[in-house]
């Protein structure tokens, strides 16, 4: 099959069709409890890791779990399905509440901002979830539902006066609102809840956002938060935040064993591919597999990532789309590839091609200096065209755990230079 030169934005979505599908089965975005894909029927693989969070929180009525993987590996998605098995899947007979959506961490979290988005999150979902209907009686809701309110509109008005438009606060609404009054409505919450049967399950993703020099007291904030009797608290991030987890001792012991996902087999990654082809096929009809699987599998052993895997899947099916129906295989994501990085090599001048030319060239990560030596660029002279390939997403700095003024400097895990980098070695 050949390699179309354009492709317009109208007609990528008009493929499917011809496959028999709805929409994309490539799609790298975390699946959810409220997705088009339904997560009870597209999940794949970790009986373990499953077995093993749900014994956690159902053993006790207030734990506290940190879920740990690298980049794009499955964290946000295998919370989700917990969730799910937990809070959805026994729908009334369940003893579990959730929120709809993951909350994210942000990096200016003090206290206030954490329980004011969990909250927020909480009413939020109770309406999406419709707590009411199923016959939950719970009068801390609506106090929760002013707060929220409030603290949303404080919150924006202090942002705006931060840029120095200047608003001030109108006479419905209160002075500072203390941690304390929401973390009474926190509590007042879990009392209610508890009261029915029900315990809550509370997500925070992305714990990679707040600097990893301040996640220890980022914890060290909300332990007591952490103690509240009918919350289950889970937490997702890299690796690199359950290490600082791990130097602030009194949070620390408090957790469970995390749950630390490793990247799926070859095996799990075709039956997800599988079974969102089978969720996605157009009613009364059969689909076509877009894919050869002798080529996923040969493209994710190659990636070791599966976002990364999709990504590139679904960006040769869009190069590919005018021969549609037909299957991806290795020749289309090799030219796709080709172009891909030839489109990025344009874009860099001629000290960060020698800088991502080294980069490609070595396994893992190395140090300024040492990147300062092999490319022949003086350090200072090396600030710029980093901060250039930072902005690009190509590259990625990291710091030592034991000296922080030592740097690493390696290629980015979700750009296509990966890619060539892993098929070129
Ligand atoms: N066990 C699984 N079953 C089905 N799909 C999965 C599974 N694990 C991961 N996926 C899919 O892989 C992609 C990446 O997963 P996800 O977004 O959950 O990763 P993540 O570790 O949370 O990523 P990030 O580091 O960016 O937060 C998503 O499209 C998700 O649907
Ligand atoms: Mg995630």
């Amino acid at each position: 099959m050949a390699i179309q030169e354009e492709t317009s934005p109208e007609d990528a979505h008009s493929v499917w069709p011809k496959y028999g599908l709805r929409e994309s089965p490539f799609t790298t975005g975390p699946t959810t409890l409220l997705s088009s894909l339904p997560i009870g029927k597209v999940f794949s693989g970790r009986t373990e890791e499953t077995t093993k969070l749900l014994r956690i929180i159902c053993s006790s009525n207030n734990t506290r779990t940190f879920i740990s993987g690298n980049f794009g590996v499955g964290k946000t998605t295998f919370s989700n399905y917990i969730r799910w098995k937990l809070c959805i899947e026994r729908q009334s007979k369940a003893h579990h509440v959730t929120t709809s959506t993951e909350i994210k961490a942000q990096s200016a979290w003090g206290s206030k901002e954490f329980l004011l988005a969990t909250l927020s999150a909480v009413y939020t979902s109770s309406l999406i979830f419709r707590w009411d209907q199923h016959g939950l009686k719970l009068p801390a809701l609506a106090r929760i539902g002013d707060y929220v309110a409030i603290g949303t509109q404080k919150a924006v008005q202090g942002s705006i006066a931060g840029t120095g438009v200047g608003v001030s606060s109108t006479k419905s609404v209160p002075g500072a609102i203390s941690p304390e009054i929401y973390e009474e409505l926190l509590r007042a919450l879990s009392q209610e809840l508890l009261a029915q049967g029900k315990q809550l399950i509370l997500p925070y993703d992305n714990l990679e956002n707040i600097d990893s020099m301040h996640l220890a007291d980022f914890f060290r904030m909300i332990r007591d938060y952490l103690q509240i009797e009918g919350i289950h608290f889970i937490f997702m991030g890299p690796p690199s935040c359950l290490g600082a987890l791990e130097t602030y001792p009194q949070a620390h012991s408090t957790f469970s064993q995390p749950i630390v996902l490793g990247p799926l087999n070859s095996y799990h990654v075709l039956e997800i591919l599988k079974k969102r082809c089978n969720s996605l096929t157009i009613p009364e009809g059969t689909y076509l597999s877009p894919y050869e699987e002798t080529t996923v599998t040969w493209l994710y052993e190659t990636l070791n990532n599966i976002r990364f895997a999709f990504k590139v899947l679904e960006d040769t099916m869009l190069s590919t789309e005018q021969q549609a129906p037909c299957k991806i295989t290795m020749h289309e994501i090799k030219a796709v590839q080709e172009k891909e990085k030839q489109a990025i090599f344009s874009t860099l001048t001629q000290h960060e091609t020698k800088i991502i030319t080294i980069l490609l060239d070595v396994t893992g990560k190395i140090t300024m200096t040492d990147l300062a030596q092999r490319t022949g660029i003086l350090p200072t002279n090396l600030r710029h065209p980093i901060k250039d390939l930072l902005d690009k997403g190509l590259i990625t700095i990291t710091t030592s755990d034991k000296d922080r003024r030592k740097k690493y400097v390696r290629i980015s895990d979700n750009t296509y230079l990966r890619l060539f980098y892993s098929t070129s070695k």
